[in-house]
């Protein structure tokens, strides 16, 4: 079966930035000129995926103006002649009623995001992004992944190795090489302590999951933080369907960290020849004064 739908949980409050997210959505915080949720957005619909869900939460209305058309915007760039921005605004506007809107209306975690979109999903396989882990990548990691599924007919999640000592930031997975960068799961635990992790291979932010998965979200067990948490669901899931984890190739920034954000903003502005011109030398020079 296709994956067509895949969900994008946008509801959460973005603490860690504020209070520049006061006002404004954390995923639309911009990585050189383009919203964090709009890197999500377009690898998604690269690797084939028809309908997009938001899971969204108060105060999100700019994600849904984003990818809205703006007539008084392009009113304004057509009478200046500007095309090239014109068509950069238009073309990030998915043909209509292919964006379904949602809300997560209580603050209870990632399982509980997924779970907001059971009746939208349906019986099918679908996708998760998350928009906090941004991904440099030459084919789209999601698209890498529905390769891996449309082989495998099983659950695929994204997995990174991470240092031991950031184990407390992932859902951490324990599992058997099967080749191929593929990991056959045997067990997952969400943000353990270096000294209880099973590993070091991390869950990133890209799933493709069976539907299965909501009955288990269903039974709406807290875990971590007192969250209802994916990784619980899918932990149980294990026991009647396998996962595997897939190693992606194509360098994660965690956008979620003001560190990992500003890494992504300068990796990008370095894919821009312009920018780059200007960029490097002064990288060289405030390296220099820092004594690196
Ligand atoms: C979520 C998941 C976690 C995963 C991480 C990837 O955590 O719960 O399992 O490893 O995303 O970014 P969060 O970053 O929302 O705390």
């Amino acid at each position: 079966m296709k994956i067509k739908k895949a969900i994008f949980p946008v509801a959460g409050l973005g603490t860690r930035f504020l209070p520049a997210t006061k006002a404004m959505p954390k995923e639309m915080l911009p990585v050189v000129d383009k919203p964090l949720i709009q890197y999500a957005v377009e690898e998604a619909l690269s690797a084939g995926i028809e309908q997009i869900i938001f899971v969204t939460g108060r105060g999100k209305s700019a994600l849904e103006d984003h990818f809205d058309h703006s007539f008084r915007l392009e009113q304004t760039l057509i009478s200046k002649e500007k095309n090239d921005l014109l068509r950069q605004v238009q073309e990030i506007i998915p043909e209509s009623g292919t964006i379904v809107y949602t809300r997560q209306n209580q603050p209870l975690g990632l399982g509980h995001a997924i779970w907001c979109a059971r009746d939208i999903i349906g019986d099918e396989p679908f996708a998760v992004l998350l928009a906090d882990d941004l991904i440099m990548s030459g084919k789209s990691v999601l698209g890498q992944m529905i390769s891996k599924f449309e082989r495998l007919r099983a659950s695929v999640v994204a997995i990174e190795e991470v240092s031991k000592s950031e184990t407390d930031k992932y859902g951490i997975i324990d599992g058997i090489d099967s080749g191929d960068n593929m990991v056959e799961i045997k067990g997952m635990i969400e943000k353990p302590k270096p000294e209880n992790a099973p590993s070091n291979l991390a869950i990133i932010g890209r799933y493709i999951l069976t539907p299965r998965i909501f009955e288990l979200l269903e039974k709406q067990q807290k875990g971590a933080g007192g969250e209802i948490q994916l990784t619980d669901a899918m932990a149980s899931l294990l026991d009647d369907q396998p996962i595997y984890g897939y190693k992606f190739s194509g360098k994660r920034f965690d956008c979620g960290s003001k560190a990992g954000f500003l890494k992504a903003n300068i990796a990008f502005a370095l894919e821009n020849e312009e920018i780059k011109k200007e960029l490097i030398p002064y990288l060289r020079e405030i390296s220099k004064e820092n004594g690196v």
